[in-house]
């Protein structure tokens, strides 16, 4: 075999697992969704940065939250939490209230005091559509709904309008339609 072909074949073989290799979590929109990272209890902290994208070799990607583990030092959002025990091994991310736009890939990056003391982890996020798609829905057909009756509602006017207009001394559309009702309701009565 040629060695160009040995490359390509181990290439196609390397993508698929490449893309896959991340530990993945999922989220529902509308409720709080963590990404666990942790690093040994016995070591001292010196900060924790999460960002979104894939973890380089110094950096979290695009920071969004930035700890030393003492206090909150940055954070783009007040939706994203770190965990009470990030000074005890426990450097989880929560998202409060997840959209699914929150998808994607997310960087731990946790640096401890010593020589050795980087550690990186990156995990992907799946999001699945929630109750915030499930409101904006609701509002939608509520708005259709109302524009529907509106347009109804201004036709039966109009119409009326011009009715009388050529013909004042017939009865008016809206006395039409009631009067219409109620033989029909008369009717189911009987
Ligand atoms: C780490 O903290 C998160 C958020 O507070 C919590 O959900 C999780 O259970 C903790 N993990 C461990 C191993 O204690």
């Amino acid at each position: 075999m040629m060695l160009s072909q040995v490359f390509i074949s181990a290439f196609l073989l390397l993508l698929p697992a490449a893309s896959g290799s991340f530990p993945e979590v999922y989220g529902m929109g509308g409720d709080p969704v963590t990404l666990p990272c942790s690093y040994p209890e016995s070591r001292v902290l010196s900060f924790v940065c999460w960002g979104r994208g894939e973890c380089t070799a110094d950096k979290c990607g695009q920071t969004v939250v930035w700890t030393d583990g003492k206090r909150i030092n940055y954070r783009t959002s007040s939706r994203y939490q770190i965990s009470t025990q990030v000074l005890h091994g426990n450097a989880s991310l929560t998202i409060e209230d997840a959209y699914e736009s929150d998808s994607g890939l997310y960087c731990c990056r946790v640096e401890m005091k010593g020589w050795d003391g980087v550690q990186t982890l990156t995990t992907s996020l799946q999001v699945q559509p929630g109750s915030h798609s499930a409101r904006t829905k609701g509002l939608a057909i509520g708005i259709s709904i109302f524009l529907l009756l509106l347009v109804l509602v201004s036709t039966l006017v109009i119409t009326n309008y011009i009715l009388k207009k050529k013909r004042p001394e017939s009865p008016s559309l809206v006395a039409l339609c009631v009067s219409k009702v109620r033989t029909l309701l008369n009717k189911e009565v009987a």
